[in-house]
């Protein structure tokens, strides 16, 4: 294909640490709420695997897919959600859970979508963002990592579907031997 993951930017062990953090910040800023966690098909779901289990309050999880519609690299803005919600958010304290912001138009959208089934709270956590990339201002709540513009696999991100069971955050590079 060309591309293979090459330079690793954060390692398992740096990601393991900043989850459970995160999983902490979420025990603590939920206790006694328990929250409902809706991870992003289908870059967050290891991500959300790990995060609920680094948190020790009751909790919930539901997924939602979205696709944008454009190439695989770049978010065209127009986005669809292909596999809902299983499950009423009305009156839920919601977390949505996502791989990586970008343009920041997927995660805008979803919040405004959410927004109108009435949860009790809707905030963000993502475990990377990419800040220089932003088009779209969007407020999130809890942030993993803050990246370069490059683009990244592993730990749930891929490429053409690939490489999502890398245990560590990659940069994808072009393979010249291929
Ligand atoms: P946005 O709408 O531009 O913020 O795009 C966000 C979505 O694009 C993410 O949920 C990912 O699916 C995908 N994406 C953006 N950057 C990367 C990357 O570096 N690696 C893998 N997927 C990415
Ligand atoms: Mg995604």
């Amino acid at each position: 294909m060309g591309h293979r993951p090459g330079r690793v930017l954060i390692t398992q062990e740096e990601i393991a640490e900043r989850v459970r953090e995160l999983g902490q910040a979420l025990s603590r800023d939920y206790a006694g709420k328990d929250p409902l966690l809706v991870g992003v098909l289908k870059g967050a779901v290891v991500f959300l695997a790990d995060l609920m289990r680094a948190a020790d309050i009751p909790l919930a999880a539901d997924f939602i897919a979205l696709s944008s519609y454009g190439s695989t690299t770049r978010s065209s803005g127009v986005v669809k959600i292909t596999a809902d919600l299983s499950i009423s958010i009305e009156d839920r304290h919601v977390v949505i859970v996502e791989d990586i912001i970008d343009s920041g138009r997927t995660i805008s959208y979803l919040k405004r979508n959410l927004q109108t089934r009435r949860p009790a709270s809707l905030r963000v956590m993502a475990l990377l963002d990419k800040v220089e990339r932003r088009e779209v201002d969007v407020e999130l709540d809890y942030v993993g990592f803050t990246i370069p513009n490059e683009f990244v696999v592993g730990y749930g991100l891929d490429y053409h579907g690939l490489y999502r069971n890398l245990p560590c955050i990659a940069a994808l590079e072009e393979n010249p031997s291929a």
